[in-house]
């Protein structure tokens, strides 16, 4: 009787369970390493809560997490897009980095490619293909939200930045940028007087670019590529305008601790650190042992995976290999080629368990890029950082740090590695960089709850309540001249006109019977 009772409870407790299982298609098609990182901590999180994922991705992973779908659209993406930076090109400024434009139309290629790859159109195609919801990166267009209208299900759009105002004007509407950084700004706030007017042209003209150029092309694109499939699937049409403007959230890879306290609306989640494990992964054994055994401790020093170390000019990596022999601290260099006549302090690592390594007590300066998921590991495990920016969000990662007071920035020029030095004694010498960055540390991890949970929260809460429409802003129906009460304005300026012609229409009447007056008078 027994064992039979607990097995219909277990039966039942495990069609229970798989009642909540939710249909989750997650968009992270990116071609780069910190990007696919992201989509696949989301991956790993929603099927551990039980759901089925299905993840389009441009670099699948060896092993996809059980539940997990990977469809690999990666193709021509990996070719059109050179994962690598040249360093060389950026030290000679050969690369004009951070433009808008060229942004825009990047990216937006990568969306095209991504919907249009075969594996990718078996999918939109074929009826039998269900979700309960779609989670897509957000990277400079807005054509994955029409894809609603084919699956007919809520929309998340994931943002691997701090919120600026090309994601906030989505859900909400434009903040100021009187003090809110835009996304390709190397500013950081509080603004002087230029960099005040600098924000606010950048804000307008890529306003203007936005709806006079980009909006007409995504609306073709929208036609062309997703309407087609609605249609064949016997569905209504909606326009674009009004799936971009019915996102359900948006989940931010951001928190206070790491950006500034920017005002956000309540369909705004920032869950930055979700990619970190809870369980730090054990190092190798070497690794292990160096670190262990590091009395004066470690130094890491990164360039990130899109930046190649081995590109570094032979001038900088000797005077590089120069400068940390004279440390007393352990240098582990995360380098893709082996160095000869390397000093008996420097390691050099092909490969590198970042976050191991950070985690590891010993560990006392990290030298980064400042991308934004190293960034975040950063004040996850509390160490104090010399950053190397070379391009994009590294510069306003970087700055900020800087001015949180954790950090120290060392331009990317034929000099880096004496500069370097006299940062690298600086923030050893100082106390004040490691008491800094553990506050940030505890800032970060004293959370409700941990950033993992509230990704699967949120996500099945937009499930549950269809679309999580009571978050929305209601500034999403409101037009710009009446937030800017231009209608009173108008309403003001009318009845001031008909005074002012009244009055004169009066004064003229009275001169005139004056004169009439006066004329009979005569
Ligand atoms: C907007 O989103 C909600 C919730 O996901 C959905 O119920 C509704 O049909 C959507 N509207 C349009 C026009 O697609």
């Amino acid at each position: 009787m027994a064992p039979k009772f607990y097995c219909y409870l277990a039966i039942l407790l495990a069609t229970s369970l798989y009642c909540d299982a939710y249909k989750i298609l997650i968009i992270s098609s990116m071609p780069g390493r910190s990007h696919a990182i992201l989509g696949d901590g989301m991956v790993r999180h929603l099927t551990k809560a039980g759901h089925e994922v299905t993840i389009i991705t441009s670099m699948p992973e060896d092993k996809p997490a059980p539940n997990a779908r990977e469809i690999d659209v990666g193709e021509e993406i990996r070719n059109f897009l050179n994962d690598d930076v040249n360093i060389q090109k950026i030290m000679e400024k050969d690369i004009d980095d951070m433009n808008l434009y060229l942004l825009f139309t990047m990216m937006k290629e990568i969306s095209i490619k991504t919907l249009e790859n075969p594996n990718m159109q078996k999918i939109l195609n074929d009826p039998k293909e269900k979700f309960d919801l779609i989670i897509a990166e957000w990277m400079f267009n807005e054509l994955y939200a029409g894809l609603p209208a084919i699956f007919e299900c809520p929309f998340i759009w994931f943002s691997t930045v701090e919120p600026h105002w090309l994601i906030l004007r989505i859900i909400d509407e434009l903040p100021n940028p009187a003090y809110n950084l835009n996304v390709v700004s190397y500013n950081s706030p509080p603004f002087t007087f230029m960099q005040r007017v600098q924000e606010l042209f950048c804000q307008i003209s890529g306003e203007f670019y936005q709806y006079f150029v980009f909006s007409p092309i995504e609306n073709k694109d929208y036609e062309q590529i997703i309407a087609p499939i609605v249609r064949k699937r016997g569905k209504s049409v909606p326009s674009f305008e009004e799936l971009k403007n019915n996102i359900s959230l948006v989940l931010g890879n951001s928190h206070v601790s790491i950006g500034q306290a920017t005002r956000l609306p309540q369909s705004y989640k920032p869950i930055a650190g979700y990619h970190i494990e809870k369980e730090v992964k054990p190092l190798p054994q070497n690794l292990k042992k160096i670190m262990d055994s590091a009395k004066n401790g470690v130094i890491y020093f990164s360039l990130g995976s899109n930046l190649k170390s081995k590109e570094l000019p032979i001038e900088i990596k000797r005077s590089l290999l120069k400068v940390f022999g004279e440390l007393k601290q352990t240098v582990i260099w995360k380098f893709e080629e082996n160095l000869p006549d390397r000093p008996k302090n420097v390691h050099i690592l092909q490969w590198a368990p970042q976050q191991s390594i950070l985690a590891h007590p010993n560990c006392v300066l990290f030298i980064t890029h400042g991308g934004f998921l190293s960034s975040t590991e950063t004040i996850h495990f509390g160490v104090p950082i010399i950053g190397i920016p070379v391009y994009g969000d590294q510069f306003s990662n970087i700055n900020r740090a800087v001015k949180k007071g954790y950090a120290k920035k060392v331009d990317l020029t034929y000099s880096v590695a004496d500069d370097l030095k006299v940062a690298i004694n600086d923030i050893l010498s100082d106390p004040k960089y490691k008491k800094r960055v553990k506050e940030l540390s505890f800032i970060y991890h004293d959370r409700p709850v941990s950033p993992g949970d509230e990704l699967v929260h949120w996500v099945e809460h937009v499930i549950r309540t269809g679309g999580a429409l009571h978050l929305r802003s209601p500034a999403l129906d409101v037009t710009w001249y009446k937030k800017m009460y231009l209608d009173l304005v108008a309403v003001i300026f009318i009845v001031f006109a008909i005074f002012i012609l009244f009055y004169k229409l009066l004064i003229k009447k009275c001169l005139s019977s004056k004169c009439d007056i006066e004329k009979k008078r005569k």
